[in-house]
């Protein structure tokens, strides 16, 4: 912010107002591919026309609202070039932001245009504007069920550590991650332990993936794939469970059927580990858990849990909460046992 111009709050407000725009245009530069394009170098405007297949007339003028937002500048020759921000939006950038871009502008987008009618129903802003649940639309597209599983990926690559700096896996044995998405956390817990053997445990449309990318990390001999779905049965015999942001996508029915059926598969010597954010009985405008709860309430019908709801939910599936460990990352692991 320009330190010279303190905003007014009228200010401050009609930017959030006029968000939106920038956040669509991010999304269709990265739907049109636009910074891969221009990766190779600056381009006109007739080449990206026909390169992305666009109407002339409407991709300069969605060209200008690049420059507008950032993405790209125009030279004097007329030639757009990247910016470092539009890097970002590169396929191959290291930190890439496409698929979240891609995710953002083809789920939760339309997902929360529908938040009016989410809080005069309850139902999730998703299924009225999509018809079905998350998770099965995502594997009826799953061009865009690959970009959430990507992003998944990023999200959970980098908060692993913080899950490793304050849990000691090294007692465990067999370690079942359920809802696991691509690994990102299990190839975490196998690289740092090289005697825990994995089994990854997710839907059948996410399962190549992850055996893709634990192949890929050299992984796959110590680690078992496994597709079925939560609500029917979890992999037997682990001796650890974990599952990282499952708890939070659901209500609390379908909780304490999966909480149940990992109870159940696990017998009396395993424990169930979550990895979720604990939200404050009193929220402020530092919470970070918001975003995340209403994302959950406009996507999935889920909801970031309290102490005292976690508690309660252990309880009533059949755990004792043994312990909360917050991680540097914000999230805080929940470890339960089987009550007696
Ligand atoms: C929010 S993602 C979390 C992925 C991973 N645990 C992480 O944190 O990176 C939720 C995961 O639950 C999986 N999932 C959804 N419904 C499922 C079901 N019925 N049975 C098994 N896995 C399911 C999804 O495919 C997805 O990988």
């Amino acid at each position: 912010m320009n330190s010279e111009h303190t905003q007014s709050p009228c200010e401050t407000l009609s930017h959030m107002i006029q968000g939106y725009k920038n956040s669509q245009l991010v999304y269709l530069a990265a739907k049109l591919g636009v910074a891969d394009l221009l990766a190779a170098g600056p381009k006109s405007a007739d080449e990206i026309v026909i390169s992305t297949g666009t109407n002339a007339q409407a991709l300069c003028r969605i060209m200008n609202g690049f420059v507008w937002c950032g993405l790209v500048i125009q030279r004097e020759d007329k030639l757009f070039e990247l910016t470092s921000l539009g890097e970002c939006l590169r396929s191959d950038a290291s930190d890439s932001l496409k698929d979240e871009a891609l995710f953002t502008g083809e789920i939760l987008g339309p997902a929360w245009s529908a938040i009016h009618n989410t809080v005069k129903t309850g139902i999730t802003g998703f299924d009225h504007f999509f018809g079905m649940g998350i998770f099965q639309y995502l594997t009826e597209h799953p061009e865009i069920g690959e970009s959430f599983n990507k992003v998944m990926v990023k999200c959970t690559a980098a908060m692993s550590e913080s899950v490793l700096a304050v849990y000691d896996f090294s007692p465990y044995r067999e370690v079942v991650d359920v809802g696991g998405g691509f690994g990102a956390l299990l190839t975490s817990i196998l690289k740092k332990h090289p005697g825990i053997h994995g089994v990854l445990f997710d839907i059948s449309s996410v399962i190549q993936g992850a055996k893709d990318r634990l192949e890929k990390e050299g992984l796959l001999n110590r680690c078992t794939i496994v597709a079925g779905d939560f609500f029917n049965s979890v992999p037997q015999g682990g001796d650890l469970y974990i599952l990282k942001s499952i708890i939070h996508d659901w209500d609390e029915a379908d909780c304490l059927r999966i909480l149940k059926n990992c109870h159940k598969a696990m017998g009396t010597r395993g424990k169930i580990l979550l990895v979720e954010w604990i939200m404050p009985e009193i929220v402020d405008n530092a919470t970070n858990g918001v975003n995340l709860d209403l994302t959950m309430l406009m996507v999935s019908g889920g909801q970031e849990r309290t102490e005292r709801e976690y508690r309660a939910l252990f309880d009533s599936a059949g755990f004792q909460l043994n312990r909360i460990i917050p991680t540097p990352s914000g999230k805080s692991l929940l470890e339960g046992i089987p009550k007696t």
